[in-house]
């Protein structure tokens, strides 16, 4: 999976320097790599987008905001180092002429350093712009193919806006370049649990042997948030949960959960695995999507002296809008290891608690005399992606002291940072390592994004079609009452750290 080194000497363009990914996580995580001296040896970075004036104004907006962004890691040092790599570009991405003049700058680069680059071409941009780029890299020759596998184009999640949208686009950019050099991000696969799944399962001799529907019960999906919108009520108004959350997110989870073994741990039989799986979803038809799918939206909530605002009123969001900050999926994967095993899969804002966790709860087929009406807890794994990361397992032992009084207990394990890092590696970092490397397992393949654009758009007609609107509930909360009907309905509840045992570290 992680053979390959970083190349000697890397131009790195990034087309919306000044956006908000740009500067939160895309730029922060470069420049950690910096710090931790992984980035290829000759590194140059060039950002392109139309507010800064010049270099010194893209530079000092950075220099303002990133010591910030990483209170822990930003020295004076450090930053004068990476700094003399950044150049600037105004550049507009419909305008054929800025094409060019990138391809001068990065000739001129290229010949000052004396080293062919290999070179990367990192959309953080809206989706919209992603045919735009593309054909425009194309007519300056800058798609040519240098070394195979090169130049790299990493683009954004979401891929599009729905299965026609995202279909065109792959089109059109898979015209330009092949899919070896395309790296369609995902951070969920840069974080270290998720990261860590297969080699949970497959490292391990316990796992394997009880992973299937002989031995569990259910599986949960949960990725809930305390935030809102924050500012991104343009963009999320269009999305909603579905889009923002489910088909990327959670669908990528599951698929690391639910895939069969492959054959190696090769990028290509890693992948082939996890779109079988996205090809076994069930297609949510008016039928049934109503017994299978809850929709939410929260409401404002007066919380002492401050109002949190409901979704509704929170700018750039259309007064009247349905669009669903939440969404409960019940969800069964037809195939021979699966068969009858429920996946929940569970996402909102506002939430009551910020968390991202697999909960496997295992079947109670115990001892004889154990069954019945104090029949001990069912086993637990947890997989814990954030804010904390690790895994804890929930199995029964004898209660200290009493005669026969069984009682869940926990083994926990807490990811930690390897010392010299002082933290855990951010998603971002992780994916930029794995990009420069050519690690394409970090990244997901067109027909797995194909799969799932494919269930989302079915659920959402078919919620449409039905007229399946979000219910209200209040921000803080734990979401719409018909979430817990859900799987209250078959006699199984929402795992969360309220009703785990009040011993449990989750
Ligand atoms: N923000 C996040 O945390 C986050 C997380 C996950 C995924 N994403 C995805 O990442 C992508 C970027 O998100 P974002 O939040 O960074 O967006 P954003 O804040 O709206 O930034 C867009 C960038 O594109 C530039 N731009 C827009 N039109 C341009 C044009 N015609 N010519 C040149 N530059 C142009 C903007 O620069 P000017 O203002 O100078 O035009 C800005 O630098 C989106 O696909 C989003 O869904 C974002």
């Amino acid at each position: 999976m992680k053979k390959n080194k970083a190349p000697n000497s890397t131009q790195f363009v990034i087309f919306g320097g000044s956006g908000d990914l740009s500067r939160a996580k895309l730029i922060p995580a470069l420049f950690k790599l910096s710090v931790r001296d992984i980035l290829p040896r000759q590194f140059s970075l060039i950002a392109l987008d139309r507010q800064h004036e010049n270099r010194k104004d893209f530079i000092d907006d950075l220099e303002n905001s990133l010591p910030e962004t990483l209170p822990e890691v930003f020295t004076r040092e450090e930053w004068k180092n990476f700094k003399s790599n950044i150049d600037y570009l105004k550049l507009d991405f419909n305008q054929e002429a800025g094409y060019r003049r990138l391809q001068e700058r990065l000739n001129e680069i290229e010949t000052a350093s004396e080293l062919p680059s290999k070179r990367v071409f990192y959309l953080a941009t809206s989706p919209k712009f992603f045919p735009v780029i593309a054909t425009g890299l194309q007519k300056s020759g800058l798609n040519n193919t240098t070394q195979p596998g090169w130049p790299r184009l990493v683009i954004e999640k979401p891929f599009g806006h729905d299965l026609n949208t995202a279909c065109e686009y792959n089109d059109r950019i898979t015209d330009i370049y092949p899919e070896e050099n395309i790296y369609r991000i995902d951070h969920y696969l840069g974080k270290a649990m998720i990261q860590n799944i297969l080699t949970m399962r497959f490292a391990n001799m316990f796992f394997e042997p009880i992973w299937n529907k002989n031995y569990i019960d259910n599986i949960q999906i949960i990725s809930t948030e305390r935030m809102g919108i924050k500012n991104r009520g343009k963009y999320y108004d269009r999305a909603g949960a579905l889009l923002d959350m489910v088909q990327s997110h959670l669908l990528q989870m599951l698929a690391l959960i639910a895939m069969e073994p492959p054959a190696d741990m090769s990028t290509a039989s890693i992948r082939q695995e996890k779109i079988k799986v996205l090809c076994s979803l069930p297609e949510l038809g008016p039928e049934n999507v109503e017994e299978n799918v809850v929709l939410g939206q929260y409401s404002g909530r007066k919380e002492g002296q401050e109002y949190i605002k409901g979704y509704q009123e929170e700018d750039n969001v259309r007064p009247d809008s349905s669009t669903e900050t939440f969404a409960a999926i019940k969800l069964n994967i037809d195939n021979l290891r699966w068969q009858g095993v429920p996946f929940y899969l569970k996402t909102g804002k506002r939430l009551q608690t910020k968390n991202t966790k697999i909960f496997v709860q295992f079947k109670t087929d115990f001892h004889p005399s154990l069954r019945g009406a104090d029949s001990p807890e069912a086993n637990l794994l947890i997989i814990k992606v954030q804010p904390r990361e690790g895994v804890s397992l929930q199995f029964n032992a004898k209660e200290p002291g009493s005669q026969d009084k069984i009682a869940p207990v926990f083994m926990d394990f807490c990811q930690e940072a390897p010392r010299e890092l002082k933290e855990t590696p951010a998603a971002y970092e992780e994916l930029l390592a794995g990009l420069f490397r050519g690690d394409q397992s970090l990244f997901t393949h067109w027909q797995g994004v194909k799969n799932s654009w494919q269930f989302i758009d079915s659920l959402r007609k078919s919620a449409e079609k039905i007229d399946l609107t979000p219910e209200k509930y209040e921000a803080g909360s734990r979401g719409p009452e018909a979430a817990k009907n859900l799987i209250q309905s078959e006699s199984r509840i929402w795992w969360d750290r309220k009703n785990i045992n009040r011993h449990s570290p989750v």
